[in-house]
């Protein structure tokens, strides 16, 4: 596909539509190194990523499952948790992406938590690019500290991102685009 085909088309596929075959070891650096390309004022590089393996998701559920029955109590029930264990396994490929930033510091915290959404993106992109399907999803997991605490993250660092990457087991249907009319418009001047 054309590159700038393949940016005006792309959709993103609900996880749990996300099956093996996922991106190889290759191509996953690849990807990840698309996110490095992103626009980063400073070189900061506020942005780390972290792949979690097959292992890695099956321990990360059963963070998700411990954390949510902590937190509901005797309202959570068996399915719900068992829901919560699978949730980091719903794809083949599940990378974390964080937002480090430098604060305070000469380059805005607007524009390095800008530059983490661009890598985000790229990525994105780059799974497309070479066939794959994904989703950036954050989820009430992104925002709970002892999953940050969990994953080795201070509870200030934002989780920006978890994107899950494989192969889309359904097409998606089109999704209604905000129109270019709405959005564009010229500046000539006073
Ligand atoms: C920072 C960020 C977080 C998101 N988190 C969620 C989420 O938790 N749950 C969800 O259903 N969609 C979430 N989305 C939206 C999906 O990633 C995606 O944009 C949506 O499914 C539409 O797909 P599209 O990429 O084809 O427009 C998030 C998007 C962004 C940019």
């Amino acid at each position: 596909m054309e590159a700038i085909e393949l940016l005006r088309t792309r959709r993103s596929v609900i996880a749990r539509n996300l099956s093996n075959p996922g991106p190889s070891e290759e191509e996953l650096a690849a990807i990840i190194e698309s996110g490095i390309r992103t626009p980063d004022h400073g070189k900061i590089g506020p942005w780390r990523v972290q792949i979690i393996t097959n292992e890695g998701q099956n321990a990360l559920g059963d963070v998700f499952a411990e954390v949510f029955e902590k937190e509901h109590g005797g309202r959570a029930t068996d399915a719900m948790i068992d829901f919560e264990k699978q949730r980091p396994k719903r794809a083949p490929v599940l990378l974390i992406v964080t937002s480090n930033i430098l604060v305070p510091h000469k380059i805005p915290e607007m524009e390095q938590r800008l530059s983490g959404g661009a890598f985000c993106m790229n990525i994105l992109n780059a799974a497309h690019a070479l066939g794959y399907s994904a989703q950036w999803l954050t989820e009430w997991v992104a925002y709970n500290s002892e999953i940050k605490i969990a994953l080795g993250h201070d509870p200030s660092v934002d989780i920006i991102g978890m994107i899950y990457i494989g192969t889309a087991t359904e097409e998606p249907k089109q999704r209604e685009r905000p129109h270019f009319e709405t959005i564009v418009s010229e500046w000539s001047g006073c």
